[in-house]
């Protein structure tokens, strides 16, 4: 700070007009700023920019809110959910006074994301803590994962920006959100993917709204370094979580998750980290809720990685001030296996805010929680369950009260990784569960006998 001078753009206009309503002004000036604290120059938000000028940083997108009365606000939100206008039924602009970098004649590139349920957990709760437990479950979204929410906020800035071309590095599910909101947006979508490295369903989604995809590298921070390099001279624009408005997207999730529950915050989010944006997004919404008086208790985010690929773990736990990468991620939980996590030192600074904590589980753990969940009938794709697997972790060292009221993101579908279901299944549990029988009566009867006389 305190450098040269600041040249501050501001956002020319009020989110709508009609947020006047509320009895708040809506005047917020945008801006964009430095996360480091070395630096911390503020930039101009009208240029293209997804990283530092002066220093190579990250960058928040930063508001002067001028929200006045939460209250008022809180009951427009509400209101909304009995609209039936596309920008209110999205969960993600519904809140839009969250994100008021949107001028009132840009155009909203949305799917009606958000809006997830909050679900509660018994069995899961139990095997976790026990804890009280409830879900949210971001794989129900337009293609399956909380991706989405940060997509339709970082689209629509690309789509006012005049972007015709967009493109990402993922592990599959970022790639396919990005293929989706660029079709709807009429851009042409390219995505770097590790070769041979993301679930089938991912892949399939992503080529069938007809984007160009790019196997290249064997990890996703190979893909993600090479598309670095090539990105701005080749004139393609970053969507992967690097691009502060796609944080802006995501945050919108703490909105949610804490009007349903009438502004009482949990104790702890957990969520699983792979670049870690999804930490940094709900720390930011945490502490902007916090800081206009939404909420009151600030809960505590906690992050879970792979064992095989868990850089942010080892930094952590270890107090270093460098990021300590892993060179060859591995993990079945293939969302998240990545070595070099962009996002670190803002997760850093969440858990860091919210006082949270970072654990690591292997995949033999991830599969347990993964099976505790389903006996509640929650599925959700392996990184996802990182997160209950990471709770029980926490909770049988102390580190988690039990009874402690928790929320776990889960962050995308069931049906994101099929491949992994199958390939879990023992030789007993197919024998009890999938059952081949010859076609005919007799033999139909004989095989619904044997089920039958076990217990439900
Ligand atoms: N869970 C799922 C299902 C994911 O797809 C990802 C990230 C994460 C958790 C981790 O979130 O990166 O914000 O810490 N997937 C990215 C992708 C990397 O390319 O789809 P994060």
């Amino acid at each position: 700070m305190g450098q040269a001078p600041v040249q501050i753009a501001t956002a020319p206009a009020p989110a709508r007009a009609e947020n006047d309503s509320t009895g708040n002004t809506q005047m917020a000036f945008t801006f964009l700023q430095c996360i480091e604290e070395a630096c911390g120059r503020k930039q101009d938000p009208g240029k293209e920019l997804h990283q530092c000028a002066y220093c190579g940083g990250l960058l928040d997108v930063k508001y002067e809110f001028d929200i006045t009365d939460p209250d008022a606000l809180r009951a427009a939100w509400h209101q909304r959910r009995l609209s039936g206008e596309p920008v209110d039924r999205s969960g993600v602009w519904r809140f839009r006074e969250l994100l008021p970098f949107v001028g009132p004649n840009d155009r909203i590139i949305s799917l009606s994301e958000g809006s997830t349920p909050l679900v509660g957990t018994r069995r899961a709760g139990w095997w976790a803590g026990p804890v009280h437990l409830t879900i949210k479950h971001q794989g129900i979204n337009p293609t399956g994962s909380f991706k989405d929410l940060g997509m339709t906020a970082c689209m629509t800035r690309a789509a006012s920006l005049g972007v015709r071309i967009v493109a990402c590095a993922s592990t599959g599910n970022t790639s396919s959100s990005m293929a989706a909101y660029a079709g709807r947006a009429g851009m042409k979508a390219i995505i770097f993917v590790p070769y041979r490295q993301i679930s089938a369903a991912k892949l399939a989604q992503a080529l069938d709204f007809g984007a160009t995809v790019i196997e290249v590298g064997d990890t996703f921070d190979e893909a993600f370094q090479l598309l670095r390099q090539v990105a701005s001279e080749m004139d393609l624009y970053l969507v992967n979580s690097i691009n502060p408005f796609r944080i802006e997207g995501q945050k919108t999730i703490v909105a949610e998750m804490m009007e349903q529950r009438a502004w009482r915050p949990p104790d702890y989010i957990v969520v699983p980290g792979g670049n870690l944006g999804n930490a940094s997004a709900i720390g930011k919404g945490l502490r902007e809720l916090k800081e206009m008086g939404f909420i009151e208790k600030v809960p505590k985010v906690v992050v879970v990685q792979a064992a095989g690929a868990n850089p942010f773990f080892r930094t952590i736990q270890s107090g270093s001030r460098e990021l300590i990468p892993v060179d060859k991620p591995d993990t079945e939980a293939t969302a998240i296996r990545i070595g070099c996590p962009a996002n670190w030192k803002k997760a850093r600074r969440v858990l860091e805010w919210t006082g949270g904590l970072c654990e690591s589980v292997t995949d033999e753990e991830i599969f347990e929680a993964k099976a505790a969940l389903a006996e509640d009938g929650v599925g959700c794709e392996p990184a996802s369950a990182a997160t209950v697997a990471g709770i029980r972790k926490l909770v049988r060292a102390g580190k988690i009260e039990r009874h402690a009221d928790i929320i776990a993101v889960l962050t995308g579908h069931q049906l994101k990784d099929t491949d992994y279901v199958i390939r879990h299944r023992s030789a007993a549990e197919d024998s009890r569960q999938r059952l081949r029988v010859d076609a005919n009566p007799e033999a139909l009867r004989k095989a619904l006998e044997a089920v039958l006389a076990v217990p439900a």
